[in-house]
């Protein structure tokens, strides 16, 4: 096992800008994931400075009433990310609940934050409609505030995200203008790098999501690959192998657009389809092969490191000693900033 490097490196000498993201414990990872932000953030290692953090604290501003799986998630989740690139010695990986300066740092800015800039994003109303009631929580209306903490604690300035999450970073801009106005120059205004939403959507068409049934995840195995692609939805016009198909609304098609099938290839798919001469199973069959090969050496490497949860847990704990090796003195910046 390699020895993980777990030197902090201090803000002020940092010497490439520094790069935040999280993503929350919820669920398991899948290929889109693999294909949009995760892609993004294996990539941002060789630019910049990145830190990474499972953010569990956000998965309970949703999930508070049934937490048995946060912990266990969050490990998860580590080995998804470690399988596909992102690297723990370049990179700081870390648990957001082992920094407490994320929370502390979230009930400072609570104090200068009005509760209509909070209750403006749009997100707020629209999760509430849509996943219920009890959503109405002093910690949800929050959770972009923690979001805020989570970045500047670092003073990142910039985060990849999906498009989605604009809206909180122009929140997290706000937030600092009105700090550094209040208290003076103290924390950069954070960045977005959106990350493309590759366009891949479920096996049935809809938006690709674990809880959808619809996803192939990067623990799928060659046979659930085989089963979910030979699912897929063709063009729906397309009844007996002789008619001739549309690739241009089928969803096997953009797949294999979006997994790298080479122009020659394409234009062979594309004949194929529309001449009638390549069947839908035939099509699918090659997609499927495109599938295993992608996801089995991530699949592979998510396994062995899954077996190994005491490496994990010790990817976090050095993650996080670095973390707080950043965020220590910058809360301390911050709290004497505010006359504490
Ligand atoms: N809200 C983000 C999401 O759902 C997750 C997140 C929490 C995050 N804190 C962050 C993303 C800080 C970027 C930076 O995707």
């Amino acid at each position: 096992m390699a020895r993980l490097d777990c030197r902090a490196v201090p803000t002020a000498t940092a010497t490439r800008p520094r790069v935040f993201s999280g993503m929350r414990p919820t669920g398991q990872l899948h290929i889109g994931h693999f294909l949009g932000a995760l892609g993004n953030w294996v990539r941002l290692q060789d630019e910049y400075e990145c830190v990474y953090s499972v953010v569990d604290l956000h998965a309970l501003t949703t999930g508070y009433e049934d937490v048995k799986g946060i912990h266990d998630a969050g490990l998860e989740m580590v080995a998804d990310w470690v399988a596909c690139g992102v690297d723990p010695e370049r990179s700081i990986i870390f648990r957001q609940s082992d920094v407490p300066q994320h929370a502390e740092l979230a009930v400072l800015l609570g104090m200068i934050t009005p509760l209509s800039w909070l209750e403006r994003v749009p997100t707020y109303k629209g999760q509430i409609d849509e996943l219920g009631d009890h959503l109405q929580t002093y910690g949800f209306l929050g959770y972009p505030l923690l979001q805020t903490a989570d970045i500047i604690l670092y003073k990142a300035t910039r985060v990849p995200v999906g498009q989605d999450q604009l809206p909180h970073l122009e929140l997290s801009r706000e937030v600092v203008r009105r700090f550094n106005h209040l208290y003076g120059d103290v924390f950069p205004e954070p960045e977005a790098i959106i990350s493309q939403a590759p366009l891949l959507l479920g096996m049935d068409g809809r938006k690709m999501s674990k809880s959808y049934g619809n996803a192939i995840t990067l623990a799928s195995s060659d046979d659930e690959i085989d089963r979910q692609v030979m699912s897929m939805v063709t063009d729906p016009q397309r009844i007996k192998k002789d008619d001739p198909g549309d690739p241009d609304i089928c969803n096997v098609f953009s797949w294999q657009k979006l997994l790298g099938a080479s122009d020659a290839e394409i234009t062979e798919i594309y004949e194929g389809c529309t001449s009638a001469t390549l069947g839908c199973v035939a099509d699918k069959r090659d997609l499927a092969e495109r599938v295993k090969a992608l996801i089995r050496p991530i699949r592979e490497k998510r396994e062995q490191l899954m077996e190994d949860p005491a490496r994990l847990e010790a990817i976090l704990e050095q993650g996080a000693e670095r973390a707080r090796a950043i965020a220590g003195p910058v809360m301390a910046e911050a709290t004497a900033a505010m006359g504490l």
